[in-house]
């Protein structure tokens, strides 16, 4: 008898009371994560979580994945919101469904590789906040950065899921790096680790369903601990991989609620339940519950995020991730970054220039922070590289790569760009071949001795330490040292359908414009940003009597013409925090302006007026997409102006200092 096998039943209930299959498929479900991480950019509130979080208990999950990957990064910096608070209010309402976090081994929820003693004390107040499943990647695939996370997982008597990240140098699984033997022997250090579960993790939606199939044989045949598939729906092959997987003998599943689910998220729980109901993998899941938490998401919660959806598109599906094997939330980056730039025409020689930057970089697994790290040199190798150099501008990110402080790659490193990347670099220009956060000294009591006075417990100091810049800025609003910023606040519904019947209007040509006996705007006044396809418009909502009305809407300045030379781009499109006024300085100051090659945030300046520096110098290092360019002194003498400080978000071309 097959996996799949029909019991033989005249009378089949949707309900829970249907007969218990032999060999239940579980499931874990990511709508609180990684659904709507991949869909809206990890926007979800947790005031959105609560009016479905006692349902979703009761369904009978493996796990919900509830934090981990962007959560933690997202929710202060853009929601105003501690992340830490999320596990312990979800807490309250899901009591029996263990919770699962992603967590990125020595990169926690950042984006490098954090010391020792920051890895132990996270994952000891992960552990302490509520979270029980901790599935633990990294991007290299070089489980070495397991290492301490594990013991204190381990410590704390908590599941140790091991992840291998799924990726391809060829169209289908095979060739020399990634085939069947490299993700056996993967999972065989893992169980070696003593992994309570085994994930593949395929971020991309890369796996085919017969790479699926023969994959998911593979490895129960060669390991004991159970395994769990994770693929994202972007190619469109992960329902049909999921069923092969199934027929493999796969243990756990991921899905999401159906509002969340599909194009770079992953498959709807539903279809699944349905395939397989009557089978011996049913997952006695019960349809009609599962189908009153989606009408809830659906009337209640997916209205406040519809303006995140990508809805320029008809397909659901990415053929590009089929074309060149990238992550689609990679891909969506580039595009960002490329726009930001005004050079979204580029987008072929990007797509060339990934492949060639990914094998001189060791043909490493493209995941978060790898993903971004080879990105984001794509781009700058395409925008700023000449005929006659190669790797001009040089992400700090990179040369932390190639100095091997984010682990073994999994080809060696191109020997040229390794020697160029390490000129000069500040750890020493040697390659280490050890266990990374071996040379990393420890950091906490240094960010606790920074964050003094504005920390008031390890946890605040844990977010500073990973996120110092951001995190200080939130713990400024948390506690109320300074008032956070419109736009981190939380919509409403009300706003949120006031916002849509607008955009309605707008499409149909109606927009009133202002007549003479509006009201005032008041305090309550809030301002949105509409985008109606390349459009946008600036909409004010007030609340009034309990009920917010739509103010005024007024077309906004349209960004110059993408042709105009140094045109800046449109500051509050590109940016979230507006950026501060530029204090005109080229007019007053004499000098050699250093413009920003790209929009980005300040991180901090290296030297301060009245230093003197050479041609070449790092003058200020400036994050563009999470990965922190050095900017250098464009000639020597003595800096002249600084014009913005760390924290700040610049444009392109803004004059960020002067030296004269
Ligand atoms: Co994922």
């Amino acid at each position: 008898m097959s996996e799949h096998d029909q019991v033989k039943t005249t009378k089949m209930d949707y309900g829970k009371d249907r007969k218990k299959a032999k060999n239940p498929l579980k499931v874990m479900d990511l709508t609180f994560r990684d659904g709507h991480q991949s869909l809206f950019a990890t926007r979800g509130r947790t005031e959105d979580m609560i009016p479905v979080a006692e349902r979703m208990d009761e369904v009978g999950f493996w796990a919900v994945e509830t934090w981990g990957g962007a959560t933690f990064d997202t929710m202060h910096r853009f929601l105003n919101e501690d992340p830490w608070e999320r596990l312990r209010t979800l807490k309250r309402y899901i009591k029996k469904t263990p919770f699962s976090m992603l967590l990125r081994a020595q990169n926690l929820v950042g984006y490098r590789n954090y010391a020792d003693d920051v890895a132990r004390a996270f994952v000891d107040r992960a552990a302490a906040n509520g979270m029980d499943v901790f599935r633990t990647f990294d991007a290299l695939n070089d489980y070495r950065n397991f290492e301490t996370v594990v013991s204190v997982i381990k410590e704390c008597g908590k599941h140790f899921q091991g992840c291998i990240c799924y990726t391809m140098t060829e169209p289908r699984l095979g060739g020399d790096v990634y085939n069947i033997d490299y993700y056996v022997n993967k999972a065989k250090d893992l169980e070696d680790m003593g992994a309570d579960s085994i994930c593949i993790k395929d971020m991309a939606g890369l796996i085919a369903p017969y790479d699926a199939y023969d994959l998911i044989k593979a490895l129960k045949e060669a390991v004991k601990p159970p395994i769990h598939l994770h693929s994202h729906f972007t190619s469109g092959m992960a329902p049909m991989s999921h069923l092969k997987a199934v027929e493999a003998g796969v243990d756990i599943i991921d899905t999401c609620m159906s509002p969340y689910s599909y194009r770079t998220s992953h498959p709807a729980i539903e279809p699944l339940v349905m395939t397989l109901l009557g089978t011996n993998r049913d997952t006695g899941f019960d349809i009609k519950a599962l189908a009153e938490i989606n009408e809830i998401l659906e009337a209640e919660i997916m209205p406040k995020y519809r303006h995140l959806l990508a809805t320029n598109k008809m397909s659901v599906i990415d053929i590009n991730v089929l074309l060149h094997q990238t992550p689609g939330g990679m891909l969506s980056n580039l595009v960002n970054q490329l726009r930001e730039m005004d050079a979204l025409d580029r987008i072929d020689e990007v797509y060339k220039e990934l492949p060639r930057v990914r094998k001189d970089l060791g043909q490493i697994p493209l995941v978060t922070p790898t993903s971004q790290i080879v990105g984001i040199q794509t781009v700058n190798n395409v925008l700023f590289d000449d005929e006659n150099e190669r790797y001009k501008m040089i992400t700090a990110q990179v040369k932390d790569l190639c100095y091997g402080l984010y682990g073994k790659t999994a080809t060696p490193i191109d020997p040229d760009l390794q020697k160029k990347a390490l000129k000069g670099y500040d750890r020493g220009e040697e390659p280490i071949t050890c266990r990374p956060a071996e040379v990393l000294t420890p950091e906490l009591e240094s960010a606790q001795e920074e964050i003094k006075g504005l920390a008031k417990d390890l946890d605040d100091e844990i977010l500073y330490a990973i996120y110092p810049v951001t995190g200080k800025k939130f713990l400024k609003w948390k506690y109320g040292v300074e008032e956070a910023p419109d736009d981190v606040k939380p919509r409403t519904l009300e706003e949120s359908l006031a916002e849509q019947e607008l955009i309605i209007k707008a499409r149909k040509g109606e927009l009133i414009e202002r007549k003479p006996d509006e009201p005032e705007k008041g305090e309550a006044l809030r301002t949105f940003n509409v985008f109606v396809d390349n459009e946008y418009f600036e909409v004010g909502v007030e609340e009034v009597g309990g009920v917010p009305v739509v103010a005024y809407a007024q077309p906004a300045a349209t960004p110059a013409p993408a042709a105009a030379p140094k045109a800046k781009p449109a500051a509050a499109k590109a940016s979230h925090t507006p950026a501060k006024p530029v204090p005109a300085p080229a007019a007053d100051v004499d000098g050699t302006p250093l413009a920003a090659p790209m929009p980005g945030m300040i991180v901090n300046f290296e030297k301060k007026v009245g230093d003197s520096v050479n041609e070449g110098d790092t003058v200020v290092i400036l994050e563009a997409m999470k990965m922190e360019n050095a900017l250098a002194a464009p000639a020597g003498g003595t800096i002249k102006a600084v014009n913005f400080e760390s924290g700040d978000t610049v444009a392109k071309n803004d004059i960020l200092c002067v030296i004269g």
